[in-house]
């Protein structure tokens, strides 16, 4: 098993020793790492060339692309950041700015993720839900989460970290994929339609018939069932309309 962990937190400390704590429950899996403090990307500079060119075209596509490449090449992600400010971390932010093109060209539907936040005492519910819907937005099959409060406390809280943690394992153990959620199967008949309309943006309109995407009610290898099926057909009918 392959798990890449990218750490949004500039240090090795509260965020990432319930990190360590997972690595320790998923045993033989091999890990890399990705300390985003190291990577020192430079800030999204709003040029938009991601999303209306292509991701090629950004800037900054060497770092980013790499990133997302080892993502490609494994069983699932573990993605991690402190509370700042009621939200994530800027280097998380950062890179989360450089990837926004995959909310109109998701790719990952088979990936699984577990998210872990740490605070001193506010916002990691909140946090972990964003870091959650950032990742469905690039498709992600299943989001596992674990977020604690450790303002003033000597001991990391396991209980809530072990049983992520093993659910996730066990998840990726499986093979399985889940059936979507109605708003993953919405946003993707969005950006579906949006790819067929007449005067569409290109790079999606490109991804999403070279990836023939563009013909399916979601991501075929992920299975609806009929009622998932019918509620897609209607999502996408109704968009088409919207955007015509
Ligand atoms: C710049 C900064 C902003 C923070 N903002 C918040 C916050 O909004 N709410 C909160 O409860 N804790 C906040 N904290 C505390 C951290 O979330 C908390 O200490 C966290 O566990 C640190 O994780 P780390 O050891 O991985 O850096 C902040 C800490 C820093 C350095």
């Amino acid at each position: 098993m392959k798990i890449l962990i990218i750490n949004g937190s500039p240090r090795k400390k509260n965020t990432w020793a319930m990190v360590k704590r997972a690595k320790s429950i998923l045993g033989e899996a091999e890990f890399e790492e990705v300390q985003l403090m190291k990577e020192k990307i430079p800030m999204c500079n709003g040029c938009f060339k991601c999303i209306m060119e292509s991701e090629e075209n950004c800037p900054h596509h060497d770092q980013i692309n790499t990133i997302l490449e080892k993502l490609r090449n494994a069983d699932g992600l573990i993605i991690a950041s402190p509370v700042y400010a009621m939200n994530v971390t800027a280097l998380l932010k950062n890179f989360f700015d450089h990837t926004a093109y995959l909310y109109h060209r998701p790719e990952f539907f088979e990936k699984k993720a577990l998210v872990f936040v740490s605070t001193a005492g506010a916002g990691q519910n909140d946090v972990a839900k964003y870091i959650d819907e950032n990742l469905r937005h690039w498709g992600f099959n299943k989001v596992y989460k674990a977020a604690i409060a450790c303002g003033g406390k000597e001991h990391l809280e396991t209980k809530e970290i072990d049983k992520a943690s093993e659910k996730f394992k066990k998840d990726i153990e499986s093979n399985k994929l889940h059936s979507p959620k109605f708003m993953d199967i919405l946003f993707y008949n969005v950006w579906r339609a949006m790819a067929l309309t007449e005067d569409p943006i290109k790079a999606d309109a490109e991804y999403w018939k070279s990836t023939d995407l563009v013909s399916h009610d979601f991501a075929p290898v992920v299975k609806l069932n009929p009622i998932k099926k019918i509620f897609a057909k209607i999502m996408f009918f109704i968009f088409k309309r919207v955007m015509k």
